[in-house]
């Protein structure tokens, strides 16, 4: 079995004061997290879809999934208080409710990320059923510098081996959830992110080449972006 988890249980601070979290918000006349959920219902390959939002919005998420989406593989759940919190949420669902095997994966992808491609998706479902875990990473174009103290420059490393992260991420369900599990909570504390702790464990990670379109909606600005590239696609 193949599962999507679409997160969603953020409360989006650095969007600044807008009544609700970003991934309520109206893009082109419908919830950004709309968009992001009907991509994923583009594939025939999920048996579910797993939808995770704050605890006080899920009423609210169940209306829009029943007014934008009307697929019956979609479930509506409560998300948790971190990014990784969520994640496990959706583990914790799948193996409550499913008889998982050691062959099924979950796709795990930002509720803010609405221009995920259909590419994208299959190519973490192919590369993540054949190395376990996979990472979607585009090369990055400005040069990363290092610093601890944000003052003086630590390091500046090769840019042509730096990469920047986006969503998916997607893992073999067993493996990951024996892995989050394993984890202190001083470890849990430092990893926030689900393919940081594979890389931390030495197990293997690959990368899914993303689009430069995949973009995250973090600040306002981005939400001007992302109104932008949806003219351009829907033109
Ligand atoms: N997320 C989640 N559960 C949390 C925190 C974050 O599912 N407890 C999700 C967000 O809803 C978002 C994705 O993780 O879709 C990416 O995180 P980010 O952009 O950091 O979202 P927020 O935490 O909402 O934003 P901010 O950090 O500005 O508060």
């Amino acid at each position: 079995m193949i599962f999507a988890a679409i997160l969603a249980g953020g409360s989006g601070v650095r969007m600044g004061a807008c009544g609700k979290p970003k991934q309520f918000l109206t893009l082109g006349g419908k919830p950004v997290i709309a968009h992001t959920v009907e991509r994923f219902c583009e594939s025939p390959d999920f048996e579910k879809i797993l939808v995770l939002c704050p605890h006080d919005w899920t009423e609210h998420t169940k209306d829009i999934m029943s007014k934008h989406i009307k697929d019956s593989r979609v479930r509506v759940i409560r998300g948790g208080g971190s990014r990784n919190g969520t994640l496990l949420a959706a583990v914790e669902h799948i193996e409550s409710n499913y008889n998982v095997t050691p062959d099924d994966i979950i796709l795990t992808h930002d509720a803010v990320r609405p221009f995920v491609t259909r590419r994208i998706i299959d190519d973490n479902i192919k590369y993540t059923l054949k190395y376990g875990a996979c990472d979607t990473a585009i090369p990055a174009t400005d040069t990363i510098v290092e610093s601890g103290d944000g003052m003086l420059i630590d390091n500046i490393p090769e840019r042509s081996r730096m990469y920047h992260g986006q969503t998916p991420q997607s893992f073999n369900i067993k493996e990951l959830a024996r892995t989050v599990r394993s984890l202190t909570p001083e470890e849990e504390a430092l990893l926030t992110d689900a393919c940081k702790i594979y890389t931390i464990k030495g197990l293997p990670v690959y990368i899914v080449r993303g689009e430069e379109t995949n973009i995250k909606i973090t600040f306002p600005s981005d939400l001007k972006v992302a109104e932008a590239l949806l003219n351009e696609r829907d033109c």
